[in-house]
């Protein structure tokens, strides 16, 4: 099938309307059929939930070209799960996981000439999300709900491709001991919104947050999970239950052990020791495995020894091989990849 005439490695992270959107709407306490849709616009109550209270959710997985010109997609199961973790706590109807599965590949299916080719250097991203449609104005979830998924073709989510990063360490908080941190709300990412912006005009590129209970340990980014490398090599990344669980970073850590033979490690990193670790990368579906060559935390910077030029070498392995299992050129483990056409 002939692709889409559009210049695959110049773009950037950002939405292009494609043909065809999943829609299915929630009422009278049950989900309806679902259907593939041509209109990309929504009409609603000026009082629905989601516009006053903010019930929304949401996902974000890729559809890969392959060497051999499949279609494929990374662990869209684990999206449904954690999308369903997100529909529980922000009181949700919960899209059936393996309904949610057929909703990617028939969404994906129906827009095969928007996922890039093999090496372009873009992938096509698919973005499920729920929310609250009917008109609530007493502080309460919504009645009825609409789940869609539409998709859109993109290249690297900071600009600059794998060119490592500049982080600082944030004044301010993304979510609270008990919050929301753990799940894919809408308004954590709110919350990180004006933190975002401040962070650019001084010339830093994404925001690490602290755990707001003590400010002591790392947690993530405002749109990524962190990892680190020590000298010798072993990968730590952040425990905490206050950050999303990343199926980008949960696969890594697999990578790591099983195809790189590392030793890996979940655990407290307080900030006063990130100093020590040999390189740093943020991780998750839009991010990839993005380098991070300085963190600035107030008058202090720790730059890492792999410096602001190229990847560190470990954090390059893992890179090349977490991409090259999802773009089938590596076999990969059993169920984590589900073949489109
Ligand atoms: N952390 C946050 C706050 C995110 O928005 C994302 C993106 O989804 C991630 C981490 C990475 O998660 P995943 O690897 O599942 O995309
Ligand atoms: C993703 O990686 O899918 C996300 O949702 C992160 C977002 C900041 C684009």
């Amino acid at each position: 099938m002939a692709k889409k005439d559009i210049d695959w490695g110049n773009l950037g992270f950002g939405y292009v309307k494609t043909d065809k959107r999943y829609v299915s709407n929630f009422k009278d306490g049950k989900w309806d059929e679902g259907k593939l849709s041509s209109d990309d616009m929504i009409t609603m109550s000026e009082c629905a939930c989601v516009l006053q209270y903010a019930q929304t959710c949401f996902e974000g997985l890729k559809a890969y070209t392959t060497k051999d010109g499949k279609i494929v997609c990374f662990r869209p199961d684990l999206n449904a799960k954690r999308m369903a973790d997100s529909c529980e706590r922000m009181k949700m109807p919960v899209f059936p996981v393996e309904r949610f599965v057929e909703a990617i590949k028939q969404t994906v299916k129906a827009n095969a000439q928007w996922v890039p080719p093999f090496g372009s250097g873009a992938t096509l991203y698919l973005r499920p999300f729920m929310f609250g449609s009917d008109a609530i104005i007493g502080v309460k979830p919504a009645n009825e709900f609409q789940f869609r998924i539409f998709a859109t073709p993109v290249g690297p989510y900071f600009k600059g491709g794998i060119k490592p990063l500049t982080l600082r360490v944030s004044d301010l908080d993304r979510a609270a001991p008990h919050g929301t941190g753990h799940i894919k709300a809408g308004l954590n990412y709110a919350m990180s919104l004006y933190n975002i912006v401040d962070a650019h005009e001084k010339g830093y590129d994404e925001n690490i947050y602290l755990d707001s209970g003590s400010r002591t340990f790392i947690e993530e980014t405002g749109g990524a999970n962190i990892i680190f490398i020590t000298k010798d090599n072993k990968v730590v990344t952040p425990k905490s239950n206050t950050i999303l669980p990343s199926i980008t970073r949960r696969s890594l850590m697999v990578v790591a052990k099983e195809y790189l033979g590392l030793e890996v490690e979940e655990r407290e990193i307080r900030l006063d020791e990130i100093g020590e670790f040999a390189e740093c990368g943020l991780c998750g579906t839009a991010a990839v495995i993005s380098p991070v060559g300085k963190i600035v935390d107030h008058s202090k910077e720790i730059c890492f020894p792999a410096g602001m030029e190229s990847m560190g070498p470990v954090t390059k392995k893992l890179y090349d091989t977490l991409t090259g299992i999802q773009m089938g050129e590596i076999p990969a483990p059993e169920g984590w990849i589900e073949v489109i056409e």
